[in-house]
């Protein structure tokens, strides 16, 4: 059975868009354990505006969940992360030292305006790594300049782990994301895929991408994007 690590998805209920009750977050994460998922980081968007759910309300919903999981999962385990969007409560942290990060630890999830993504980005991500630091990149196949022109995406894997949606390799999304997606898989420039599931009804997308890696990638692809690397990413180390 495979041992794979979901470092995003939407499962915890209630805080933002993806799950919006205890049981569809079950049903979630037992369509994650079917896929072949056994650690499942739960990554509640923190975004300005939009949804930033306090401390108390993700640690309830947290432990909820994880004791759930404990008696009808066996197998499974949940940890916490956040979604964290480049905003200015964002900036705030990384000055203050208090980015939520992956278990707490060094390592944290973070998307960007696919747009217009901050013009420092690899030079703010070089200086977060000194403070100790590994910033997580989700999604970077939405980036505009990353569609445009693949160097980009070069550039900021040295600086962050760079995790694809697998619903995009999937081909789930629009076609310029799909392309993006793939092409960083197959250029060895994506560290790791995950699902970033926010419903029950996608989980048949996050396998079109597993499938799709294993085609392209074969196996030892699959287990470099889906356990090793995401392990060493949970670790603290850039793949
Ligand atoms: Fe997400």
């Amino acid at each position: 059975m495979a041992q794979y690590i979901d470092l995003h998805c939407h499962i915890l209920p209630a805080l933002d868009d993806g799950a919006p009750d205890l049981a569809t977050g079950m049903e979630m994460a037992r369509a994650l354990q079917n896929l072949g998922f056994a650690e499942i980081c739960a990554t509640p968007h923190q975004r300005n505006g939009l949804f930033i759910p306090d401390e108390a309300a993700i640690d309830r919903a947290f432990d909820e969940m994880r004791s759930e999981i404990e008696k009808s999962q066996a197998g499974v385990r949940l940890r916490l992360g956040a979604e964290n969007y480049w905003d200015e409560i964002f900036i705030e942290r990384v000055r203050n030292h208090g980015i939520p990060c992956y278990d707490g630890r060094r390592a944290f999830l973070f998307e960007v305006s696919p747009v217009l993504p901050p013009p420092n980005l690899s030079e703010t991500l070089f200086e977060i790594r000194l403070g100790g630091h590994l910033p997580v990149m989700a999604h970077p196949e939405r980036c505009l300049p990353v569609q445009r022109e693949i160097g980009f995406a070069e550039a900021l894997g040295r600086q962050a782990a760079l995790v694809v949606d697998l619903e995009a390799l999937g081909g789930g999304r629009n076609r310029a994301v799909t392309r993006a997606a793939r092409r960083l898989a197959e250029e060895g420039l994506a560290h790791a895929a995950s699902s970033d599931l926010h419903a029950p009804e996608t989980a048949p997308d996050v396998a079109a991408g597993i499938a799709w890696i294993g085609k392209r990638l074969g196996p030892a692809g699959v287990a470099r994007l889906l356990a090793e690397n995401p392990r060493r990413i949970l670790g603290g180390e850039l793949p």
